[in-house]
């Protein structure tokens, strides 16, 4: 992040990477110009409150110009010294960067062979010392910068402030985010709008490839190569608030009970008439009616969301609907051309495989559309089209609301692609449309269902594995049920389709071992339903203890079950919705059991903008 006005720097800073710290959080770091012209830089390993404590302790003079990072460790353990801001210039400039430097290797022995020194591991340092070198040539921060942003290769970010030139501050980005808030005589820089939304809902894009001088009461964005380049503005539409915590006891909690909300605000304006509608969707419908594809690109809980969804879609769209991990799909040479519509699934939008996978299928003449959370975000800019979920902005590393709006948005995709290739009849477009809206007050049923799954999660707490089965539209739930685990609680856990353990995976059942089971309506799809008790027999057999979600008042599956959840009924496609409630409050309470941190598990970075 970084600000040029006159507020109070260190709070506008803190209080913006408290806001940013879901993009990595293993060190932090400011720089402020203090009003004397000392460039005053502090940084430390752990936590934002780690160094928040320091300044406490030890503050800073009161300043005008600042920059604020979190880090999620690329190069260089996460350690003080490796912690941003770098400087250069004889600690008379700072500079902060999220993603690699590909080449920072040469550009790192160019530099000592001159001479230049470094006392960290990073290749931020080395664009430091670099944009120091060609200070003390140029004498002037922006041709300093411009000169030595043209020479990076890779993906980066990179702010900068020089404390020669007090209340500029310089940014540039290729492959990574960076938004400018404009305020009123003060503005802002940072790689997320939540950052600033505190102060301002005015935002500016900055393309791909371009840098930006700010102060105070000006911004002024060029090329690397100076042409001047007019932002798109755009407001964003997130209200601060939406970003705290409130009472909740952590922002998954928060957004956990957000569901509902989030599925009815991504429905919201869409439904009309018992039909989907589009406003502004910026892909023609005649190259929607003539695709004979369909791709998913996504990765994580966007790709279960993408997987939960393909049911749906290739039911009603009447195509192949495939699902890839987005950074598996672009080394495979994959064959699709202009009537595969490539979807990219992404509640950052700046996810890089995702991003660099949307940039390929585009070369390959595909169409793009992006199903993204973040407004302004890059994938939502570079796509072709774009249906934004409105989920409000997802402060807790571990994705939840957000899978809910991504496949509430693409039932809406499928059903709008039924309506305009005819592959969808009326009365089940009617069913559909009638059970979505259904949906908020469904979610709501799963969540009060759920009020017994703390107790469960405590006494479960010692347990070294869990698997998670299910079939079909369940399967992918199952799949994600496990990665909660594994992310919030660090368990070992896997997610089965039910009918593969026989397989092979059965072999891991030992006496004890528990095993949420996602049962099918016992009324509309009898036939899995019962294939599902089989797999639970099979498996209890073998000792498995089972913790069966079911619909309310499935009765067959008492005598087979340890324990049961229950939630609402709906129609079959519609189940993940409801199924998935508990096994996001099931992790959650779990690691909170194990005494961990819910939202920010260790090693992780919610928005991973790096290959
Ligand atoms: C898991 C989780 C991740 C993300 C994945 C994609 O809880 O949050 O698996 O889903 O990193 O992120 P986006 O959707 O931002 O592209």
């Amino acid at each position: 992040m970084g600000y040029a006005g006159p507020g109070d720097t260190l709070g506008v800073l803190l209080s913006g990477l408290q806001r940013l710290e879901y993009r990595g959080y293993d060190s932090a770091g400011v720089a402020v110009i203090s009003d004397d012209g000392e460039l005053q830089v502090r940084k430390r390993a752990g936590k934002l409150n780690v160094l928040v404590d320091d300044l406490h302790r030890h503050p800073l003079k009161a300043g005008h110009t600042g920059l604020g990072h979190t880090r999620w460790a690329t190069h260089g353990g996460p350690t003080d010294e490796n912690a941003h801001p770098h400087v250069g210039d004889h600690g008379r400039l700072a500079v902060i960067h999220n993603g690699i430097i590909e080449n920072y290797a040469e550009l790192k022995a160019e530099l000592l062979d001159e001479g230049f020194s470094f006392t960290s591991e990073t290749d931020t340092e080395v664009a430091a010392v670099l944009i120091g070198r060609e200070y003390e040539r140029l004498h002037d921060l922006e041709a300093a910068f411009r000169a030595s942003v043209r020479r990076f290769e890779g993906a980066f970010t990179l702010l900068a402030v020089h404390q020669d030139e007090p209340g500029v501050v310089v940014g540039a980005r290729r492959n990574s985010p960076l938004v400018i808030g404009r305020g009123k005589g003060e503005n802002f820089l940072a790689s997320d709008v939540a950052a600033f939304v505190a102060h301002t809902t005015h935002a500016l894009a900055i393309g791909q490839d371009q840098m930006v001088v700010l102060t105070a009461d000006s911004i002024a964005v060029t090329t690397f190569d100076g042409e001047p380049v007019e932002p798109e503005a755009f407001e964003v539409e997130w209200d601060a608030s939406a970003a705290e915590k409130g009472g909740w006891s952590s922002f998954m909690a928060k957004e956990i009970s957000e569901e509902p909300e989030a599925v009815a605000d991504t429905l919201r304006g869409r439904l009309r008439d018992g039909k989907v509608c589009f406003p502004g969707l910026a892909l023609p419908d005649s190259a929607l009616a003539a695709v004979d594809r369909v791709l998913i690109l996504a990765c994580g809980t966007a790709s279960y969301a993408g997987m939960t969804a393909s049911y749906a879609l290739e039911r009603w769209v009447g195509v192949p609907v495939d699902v890839q991990l987005s950074h598996e799909f672009r080394y495979r040479d994959p064959v699709i051309g202009p009537r595969t519509l490539v979807v990219a699934v992404s509640q950052s939008g700046e996810t890089m495989d995702t991003l660099m996978a949307t940039r390929y299928a585009q070369q390959q003449g595909a169409p793009v559309l992006a199903v993204c959370n973040t407004q302004g975000a890059t994938i939502a800019r570079e796509a072709d089209g774009v249906l934004y979920t409105h989920a409000g902005p997802e402060v807790a590393v571990a994705s939840t609301k957000a899978y809910s709006a991504q496949v509430a948005a693409l039932y809406l995709l499928g059903l709008y692609l039924g309506q305009l290739r005819e592959t969808l009849s009326d009365a089940e477009r009617t069913d559909a449309v009638a059970e979505l809206e259904a949906l908020p007050d469904r979610i709501q049923g799963a969540l009060h269902a759920s009020e017994g799954i703390p107790q469960m999660a405590h006494w479960m707490a010692d347990t070294r594995a869990v698997l998670f089965l299910g079939r079909n539209v369940l399967y992918p739930v199952a799949l994600e049920g496990a990665l909660k685990l594994k992310e919030l609680a660090y368990i070992h856990a896997e997610g089965f389709a039910a009918g593969e353990l026989k397989h092979g995976p059965i072999a891991l059942i030992d006496p004890g071992l528990p095993v949420f089971v996602l049962m099918p309506s016992p009324r509309r799809s009898a036939e899995l339903h019962a294939k599902v008790l089989s797999n639970i027999q099979e498996i209890r057999a073998r000792g498995a203890r089972v913790i069966a979600v079911a619909e309310v008042g499935d009765t067959a599956v008492l005598p087979y079950a340890d324990d049961v959840i229950t939630v609402p009924l709906t129609s079959p496609l519609f189940s993940p919705f409801l199924s998935v409630v508990p096994l996001q409050i099931f992790a959650m309470e779990l690691s909170t059991a194990k005494g961990l941190d819910v939202d920010q598990p260790r090693n992780l970075a919610k928005s991973v903008t790096v290959e």
